[in-house]
């Protein structure tokens, strides 16, 4: 193949708050198939909070980028050359095949996907893995019933606007949290929340006294720090706390002292735990059926923040990173 794979790759680890220079853009040849390989031509890039994570070398659920490798991201594309039985010319693949135009699989690292079933970048949100994070954060891990009053944190992004419209589904009250009157505005006319909270200006423990009057039962963490911290100060009896991203901690070097939470508790009798969406790989297909059939049915929106150009990755992560994303953040890397 005569194409160039532009690659970006990891150039230096992040001190702080990533910076371009940690990024370099390399370019390669297209690689051909061995046998059982299937290549893959890139057409949408996800960008993920985690991946702020594998920049880094201490310790975690999964192994960092090496400094030179290729940025770890989910994609969808499209095959174009296949040694690999299961996988045909022209079929379309989602999988995590990093931050490249073309990627090389051996098939196990990707799953076909059917291109009716609505627009392509959908299975990198609201059908992929920030939904199904949503799905089994709030349903197996804050078991939420009907009437619960529900608080979700960084509520208009990826993970959150589906955990707060799910919630409504469920019959629940849902406050969300979220910085600016934009993302309010969008999660509570929207998308139905029946509360936005912008941490940003409001006074907390004031608008959460206000909307939760019997406390909260049930709070999907996706930042931690201060936002936290005032929602345990007003958890309900028995209340449940998912912790599903610590947004506020992953560029700071040195955090707050913690463990102030603890008291509110041990008073209120609640139950905290962390999950990784990997937990639930063997029920991902049931989860995305159903979250299939309620984006079908007009129950669930999404909003996508979509960046045109493979360049454009590194610019647009470290947007993400200083939360000036609206919506699911993509990266359109060439035309379907
Ligand atoms: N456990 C898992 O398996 C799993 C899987 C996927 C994602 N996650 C986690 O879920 C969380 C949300 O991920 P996402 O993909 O949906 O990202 P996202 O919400 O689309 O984007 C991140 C948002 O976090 C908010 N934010 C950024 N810095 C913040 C700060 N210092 N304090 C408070 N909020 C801040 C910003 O929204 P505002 O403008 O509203 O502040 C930003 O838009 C992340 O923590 C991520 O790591 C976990």
């Amino acid at each position: 193949m005569n194409q160039v794979n532009r690659r970006i790759t990891l150039a230096s680890r992040p001190d702080g708050y990533p910076t371009a220079a940690n990024f370099k853009l390399v370019e390669d040849e297209v690689p051909s198939p061995g046998p059982g390989q299937v290549l893959v031509r890139a057409l949408y890039l996800s960008l993920d909070p985690y991946m702020r994570g594998r920049m880094s070398d201490a310790k975690s659920y999964a192994a960092p980028v090496p400094i030179g490798g290729v940025m770890e991201g989910g994609i969808v594309g499209r095959v174009v050359a296949s040694e690999n039985p299961k996988f045909k010319l022209g079929d379309h693949v989602e999988g995590r095949l990093g931050w490249q135009d073309f990627g090389l699989s051996d098939g196990r690292n990707i799953r076909t996907i059917d291109p009716k079933a609505g627009k392509l970048s959908l299975n990198l949100g609201v059908l992929g893995m920030p939904g199904l994070t949503a799905y089994f954060g709030l349903l197996d891990v804050c078991r939420v019933h009907a009437g619960d009053t529900v608080v979700v944190s960084a509520a208009s992004g990826a993970v959150g606007q589906v955990v707060g419209q799910i919630a409504k589904i469920m019959d629940c009250k849902v406050i969300g949290i979220a910085g600016g009157k934009a993302k309010i505005d969008y999660i509570t006319h929207e998308l139905g929340f029946d509360v936005g909270i912008d941490y940003k200006f409001e006074d907390l423990d004031a608008a959460l006294d206000k909307s939760c009057p019997d406390g909260v039962d049930a709070y999907f963490d996706n930042v931690g720090g201060k936002v936290a911290d005032a929602v345990f100060r007003h958890l309900a009896y028995k209340a449940r706390i998912a912790i599903c991203g610590q947004m506020a901690l992953y560029n700071v070097d040195t955090p707050e002292p913690g463990s102030r939470n603890l008291r509110f508790m041990l008073v209120s009798r609640a139950k905290m735990e962390g999950f990784i969406v990997s937990d639930f790989t063997d029920r991902w297909p049931m989860g995305l059926k159903r979250l299939a059939r309620w984006v079908r049915e007009g129950k669930i929106k999404y909003r996508e923040d979509v960046v045109e150009g493979l360049e454009n990755a590194p610019s647009a992560f470290l947007r993400l990173m200083r939360g000036e994303n609206f919506g699911k953040l993509v990266i359109k890397i060439a035309d379907e």
